[in-house]
């Protein structure tokens, strides 16, 4: 069997190296926020994790079970939104996650909303229990 040629498929090296090496992964105990979100289609699963300081997130954690373009672009948001305000996180896209990828296969941004998604869901479970306690 000759080498997989990841470039054929489609994926940069971006998406490999982070694919290989994921930032972030892990749980918080005790988050500000935490998001699970689900793809009904591949049944992959990802939760987040965020610690948030005066509206900056300071820590961010994932778990996935899902594909290696889910665990890519999961790594990569939570490097985007570390030490982001929590407003300007929200507004991560899944189009952001791919450019900063430097692409995915059109095949495989689905998976990219799975980490964005769960980011935002995070972030309003961190905005709820502040309301909640103020
Ligand atoms: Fe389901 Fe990628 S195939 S998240």
């Amino acid at each position: 069997m000759g080498d997989l040629n990841v470039e054929q498929i489609g994926y940069s090296e971006k998406v490999m190296e982070h694919f290989t090496n994921p930032r972030n992964v892990g749980k918080i105990e005790n988050p500000d926020g935490y998001g699970k979100v689900g793809n009904p289609v591949c049944g992959d699963l990802m939760e987040m994790f965020i610690k948030v300081d005066d509206d900056i997130i300071t820590d961010i954690k994932f778990r996935t079970f899902g594909c290696g373009s889910a665990i890519a672009t999961s790594s990569m948001v939570t490097e985007m939104a570390k030490g982001m305000h929590v407003d300007e996180a929200m507004k991560i896209t899944r189009g952001d996650v791919a450019d900063e990828l430097e692409g995915l296969p059109p095949r495989k941004m689905h998976c990219s909303n799975l980490a964005a998604n769960a980011l935002q869901e995070a972030i309003t479970d961190y905005k709820k229990r502040k309301a909640e306690k103020e």
